[in-house]
């Protein structure tokens, strides 16, 4: 159990902004920009919350899980609550649900595999619609479920087997890059 405290706090150490609400006139470029990216905060802070609380409360295997359970549900209702399409990719996917929009598999292709240092991402505006892109980079504690698949524990790989047959998402070491987290925000007069 101690391990598995320790990645839950060293998760929780990462800073989290939260996200502000939809404006309710007509956007200026930069209030959408805003808006993207703060959904796409928003998708990066529930999803580490929710590991973190699932880590310590039930170890890494059930972590595994609830994550794969939970992660698509959380896009959804980020999706409806915000009206942002917002979502995380990567060259290397785990679910198949996480398929980049071309947009980001353009931007994915052009990275490579590499470290992220230096990497940066993409903040755009085409006529109504806004596009924000932010680099993932992989810390320690994701090692528990994306490391060496030697180092990952027996139970979680068992896990991972069983939900996702085709992964690619292991065998990255601190500092890579791991994928992306990607929002599109369009321009809207009334919400
Ligand atoms: C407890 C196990 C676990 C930990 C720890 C974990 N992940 Fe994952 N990760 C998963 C599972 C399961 C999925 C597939 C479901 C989903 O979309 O979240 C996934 C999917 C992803 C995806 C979406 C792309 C894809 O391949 O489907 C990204 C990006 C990602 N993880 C990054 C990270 C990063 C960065 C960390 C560390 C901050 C991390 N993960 C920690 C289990 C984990």
């Amino acid at each position: 159990m101690r391990t598995h405290s320790l990645v839950a706090a060293a998760l929780l150490s990462v800073a989290c902004q939260r996200s502000a609400p939809p404006s309710p006139t007509r956007e200026s470029d930069e209030a959408l920009l805003a808006r993207a990216d703060s959904a796409a905060v928003r998708l990066s802070t529930t999803l580490r919350e929710r590991l973190v609380a699932a880590i310590r409360s039930e170890g890494p295997a059930a972590a595994a899980e609830v994550c794969s359970r939970q992660a698509p549900e959380i896009v959804a209702t980020l999706r409806r609550e915000t009206g942002v399409t917002v979502g995380r990719s990567s060259l290397r996917l785990r679910s198949p649900a996480d398929a980049a929009p071309s947009w980001v598999d353009g931007w994915l292709r052009a990275q490579g595999e590499r470290p992220a240092a230096g990497v940066t991402g993409l903040r755009v505006v085409e006529g109504d619609r806004a596009r924000v892109l932010r680099p993932i980079a992989i810390e320690g504690p994701c090692l528990l479920c994306h490391g060496e698949p030697d180092a990952i524990p027996a139970e979680v790989r068992a896990v991972l087997a069983a939900r996702y047959p085709d992964d690619r998402a292991t065998g990255y070491r601190v500092g890579d890059l791991r994928g992306a987290l990607w929002a599109e925000a369009t321009r809207s007069s009334g919400r």
